[in-house]
């Protein structure tokens, strides 16, 4: 694995559209591209993720007219619309292939997800690339998403290049929200910072967010899911002294006195945007320090945002609970 910087974004361009492997920074989670219409360059990024099942992978788009190409005709005006409104950013669109989405990319199934990344760096890889990029988010199966290239880096997956971003820019921090669209309405498959209420305001239509059935048909939202490699517990307001080697990740500072290890914030000010832009940091940074052995995480309040980090930790703290 090469890691790069920007400047030699031509080369990672080239290695892409030739069938390698690139990680890229997004303004979500780092992503791991293949070009997304080469079935053998996709397969590659299931074997470098050590993923045990092909899972539907969202391709990345740079230009508003790539969507015509993935999507099938006629393609429903709704995909316009909120294209129009989110994009670029933190949304992924999933809707009816065209013939041109291989299989793998949608692992069998008819629709196919698309997202145009905001980040400048995504947005120059996939441009000079010339091809739709296919990418998961830059992680082992599992594990936690990647904030920043060295977490990206501590994976130590086999692929050709990393592009470091710069970790001080701000960030959306968790993965985009994932939205179906079919028949002249909106599900919410995934939630994200762009919620069913920004979608159903700014489009003035009603958008359902998907009950535990329907995302069946969406695989990769297993129950456990994100987590970090120590166990991963929420933490209680009662517990006013945690167990030695303990790490706390709280999102409003405290109001009393807490005996913990190593006590870091997500935000001091329980701004939920704040919150979700620092979360994976946060528990990366737990997961490596050596001082801590066990990770306590404060939940948040399930409105809004507070939705889609919830979603996360829920999963993340599944196997401990
Ligand atoms: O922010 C993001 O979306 C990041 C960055 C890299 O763009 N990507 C990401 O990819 O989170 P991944 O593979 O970790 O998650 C993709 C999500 C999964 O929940 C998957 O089930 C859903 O998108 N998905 C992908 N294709 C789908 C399809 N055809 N139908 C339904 N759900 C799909
Ligand atoms: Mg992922």
């Amino acid at each position: 694995m090469k890691i790069i910087t920007e400047e030699q974004i031509d080369e990672a361009a080239l290695c892409l559209r030739n069938g390698g492997l690139v990680a890229f920074p997004t303004e979500t989670v780092y992503g791991l591209g293949a070009n997304a219409l080469d079935p053998v360059a996709v397969a590659g990024i299931f074997e470098a993720k050590k993923r045990p099942s092909f899972d539907p992978l969202i391709v990345h788009i740079s230009d508003i007219s790539q969507l015509s190409q993935l999507f099938s005709n006629p393609v429903d005006p709704l995909v316009y619309t909120l294209a129009s409104e989110f994009m670029p950013g933190p949304l992924t669109i999933v809707h009816r292939k065209s013939a041109l989405v291989p299989e793998l990319v949608t692992s069998g199934m008819e629709n196919v997800a698309v997202r145009m990344p905001a980040h400048a760096i995504a947005h120059k890889l996939i441009k000079l690339s010339g091809v739709p990029v296919a990418a998961p988010s830059a992680n082992l199966f599992g594990q936690l998403s990647p904030t920043s290239y060295k977490h990206v880096a501590k994976q130590q997956m086999d692929i050709d290049y990393l592009i470091a971003g710069d970790d001080a820019e701000h960030l959306v921090g968790i993965e985009s929200t994932v939205v179906l669209v079919e028949n002249g309405t909106c599900t919410i498959l995934r939630p994200g910072v762009i919620t069913a209420e920004d979608i159903s305001q700014k489009l003035n239509i009603n958008v359902t967010i998907a009950s535990h059935n329907h995302k069946v048909g969406s695989p990769g939202l297993l129950n456990s899911h994100y987590s970090p490699r120590k166990p991963l517990y929420f933490y209680d307001d009662n517990q006013f002294e945690l167990p030695e080697g303990s790490g706390l990740i709280l999102h409003t500072t405290a109001l009393h006195e807490i005996k913990a290890a190593k006590i870091i914030y997500t935000s001091h000010t329980a701004n939920l945007l704040e919150v979700a832009a620092h979360l994976f940091t946060c528990l990366h940074e737990m997961e490596d320090d050596t001082t801590v052995t066990q990770i306590y995480i404060a939940p948040v309040e399930e409105k809004g945002v507070g939705i889609s980090v919830m979603d996360r930790l829920k999963k993340a703290t599944y196997q401990y609970r």
